[in-house]
């Protein structure tokens, strides 16, 4: 299948999903999340594919949502799209995903490497969510798989205070496995790809199902409740001023309603 928003390519056992708008710094608009889960739910279903990965460029992996798809949205708009869906959509992905990461993962962009199963990173990578200054919060599993990774006061900082991670943060605090000099990330990152995809292949299905399930079992009930609460954000002058103000390149003035 073509794409029109990312790269496709196998690499030996591993295939590859290579996000690639960049001159909007890998937002994550609907054709992207479409075309990336899609690519991945095809990989999922090769058997000559063991392990994915997922990654940006140099200078992002993603720099969140789409702003300019949201900023005029309202709530009904964000329920009857159900934008935020597409992230859900990793859940049904039996093989691991490993997300690769140099420069801005931000927001939507974070959360989708927090989707994926394994965070690996460039000591480039910058993490944050910082959709409180759109008058907003994270919608795709942010306030919930943040907190579980970082705990409860590394992300409050990044959601209360747009606190951003470097690199070496995110390893110190348990968001990320490894970090890698910049001229070599993607190699390193690779190797590891490549010995996961050729390991047992129904143990390691086995394996990534059995620790995604503690999560799970009290994610399911947060992520939905947040998701709700995102939604609703778009029911308020706030949240039009703050995407208004991004995109006009103008502080926002915000009228608490
Ligand atoms: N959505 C849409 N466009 C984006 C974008 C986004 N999330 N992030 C960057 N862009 C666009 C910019 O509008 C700009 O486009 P133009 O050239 O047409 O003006 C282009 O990418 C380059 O960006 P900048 O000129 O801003 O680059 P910079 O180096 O000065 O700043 C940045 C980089 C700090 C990442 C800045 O772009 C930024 O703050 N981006 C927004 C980050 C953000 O708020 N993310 C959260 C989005 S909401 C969300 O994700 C909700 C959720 O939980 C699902």
């Amino acid at each position: 299948m073509s794409y029109e928003n990312i790269l496709t390519r196998v690499d030996g056992r591993v295939g590859v999903v290579q996000i690639n708008r960049p001159k909007a710094l890998n937002a994550l608009n609907s054709p992207t999340m479409s075309e990336l889960t899609t690519a991945l739910a095809e990989f999922d279903a090769d058997d000559t594919i063991g392990c994915m990965v997922v990654t940006g460029n140099d200078r992002a992996f993603a720099a969140g949502a789409d702003i300019k798809q949201m900023a005029t949205a309202g709530l009904v708009d964000m329920m009857n799209s159900d934008f935020i869906g597409y992230w859900d959509k990793l859940k049904a992905i039996t093989k691991p995903i490993i997300a690769i990461i140099s420069g801005f993962a931000l927001g939507g962009g974070n959360e989708l490497a927090m989707a994926c199963d394994m965070m690996l990173a460039s000591e480039t990578a910058q993490f944050g969510q910082p959709e409180i200054n759109l008058g907003i919060i994270p919608g795709a599993g942010g306030t919930q798989r943040l907190t579980l990774a970082v705990g409860k006061a590394i992300a409050m900082d990044m959601c209360l205070n747009d606190r951003r991670l470097s690199a070496a943060e995110a390893l110190q605090f348990g968001l990320v496995s490894r970090v890698f000099p910049k001229e070599v990330y993607m190699d390193e990152s690779m190797k590891i790809a490549h010995e996961i995809a050729n390991r047992a292949p129904v143990a390691i299905r086995a394996a990534k199902e059995a620790v995604n399930m503690i999560f799970e079992v009290n994610l399911a009930s947060g992520v939905a409740h947040e998701r709700t609460l995102f939604y609703s954000l778009f029911a308020t002058a706030d949240q039009k001023e703050g995407m208004d103000a991004f995109i006009n390149k103008r502080a926002a003035d915000w009228q608490g309603k």
